[in-house]
């Protein structure tokens, strides 16, 4: 929720908590319907430009942070953070916001001024990432009879949520960012779900393909469910909704747009689904 302060006539929102930012990375919160990206440099300091590349329009906060410049992930178009400048030979600006950090939170100063003003167009034009967290996400089959469908509400009611910061790799221009994917376990689910029936695999279904996985990956503790990528909803680009993380994958058997899995061996007993819990744990 934004809390507003108001000083000297200046409008001061609260954009994130500190420890919400990678260090060494970014954010992206919305205020007024604007993206803003929120920098956090490995020297500890906090910028907030508008989220959007004056080149054509990438997201920066999605790019990698390197001192006080941004690296625009879409075409390596270096930013300076502290004037929102474009590096030469490249030309162009992007708005900035004063940061006020106060305590452990965040504050931007959104009053219009001549150096804040959010130029026309640069509210968001992308579709903002819809999450209808009663849908269902996720349907557990078992000789494709439905076990269960889970909601992103059902998974972090029933499971504990847990946040795993990792390094993404950028194909086009070969360097990593850190990312913050958020989920629950597989195992857990499977527990719920009759995993002490599992067969030698799961199958997991991405639109019209599918692939096997093993109950020892399965159950391994670190193979993820993931539906959160740096506090927003995972995106389809990303692999959302709902994708498998399992740091000991390759990439490509990291199923993206995961929508079904299927268990294979027989059912001992019914599913009994755990009682809802509250919590959020690192993994
Ligand atoms: S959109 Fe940012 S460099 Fe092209």
């Amino acid at each position: 929720m934004s809390i507003e302060t108001s000083m000297d006539e200046r409008r001061w929102v609260r954009a994130c908590a500190v420890g919400e930012i990678p260090a060494g990375g970014g954010r992206q919160v919305t205020i007024d319907g604007v993206e803003i990206a929120v920098f956090r440099t490995s020297a500890g300091k906090i910028f907030a430009v508008v989220d959007r590349c004056p080149h054509k329009g990438g997201v920066l906060s999605e790019g990698i942070v390197a001192g006080e410049r941004v690296v625009c992930p879409m075409h390596g178009w270096q930013i300076e953070l502290q004037s929102g400048s474009a590096v030469a030979p490249d030309k162009g600006c992007v708005s900035k916001f004063p940061v006020d950090v106060r305590g452990e939170h965040v504050y931007l100063d959104v009053t219009p001024s001549d150096s804040s003003v959010v130029p026309e167009g640069a509210l968001t034009s992308r579709r903002p990432i819809v999450c209808d967290h009663e849908a269902p996400l996720l349907e557990v089959t078992r000789a494709s009879e439905r076990v269960v469908a889970l909601s992103a509400d059902d998974l972090r009611a029933r499971y504990a949520v847990r946040d795993v910061p990792t390094y993404v790799t950028t194909m086009m221009f070969g360097f990593s960012r850190p990312v913050q994917w958020s989920g629950v376990r597989l195992c857990d689910v499977l527990e719920d779900v009759g995993g002490d029936a599992l067969g030698a695999t799961v199958t997991l279904h991405a639109g019209g393909t599918e692939r096997a996985l093993s109950r020892r990956h399965a159950i391994d503790p670190r193979t993820m469910l993931v539906f959160e990528m740096n506090g927003a909803p995972l995106a389809p680009e990303h692999g959302g909704p709902l994708r498998l993380v399992a740091p000991f994958l390759a990439g490509h058997e990291s199923v993206k747009r995961l929508a079904r899995i299927e268990l294979c061996g027989a059912a001992i007993s019914e599913p009994v689904l755990s009682a809802p819990v509250a919590r959020k744990e690192s993994a």
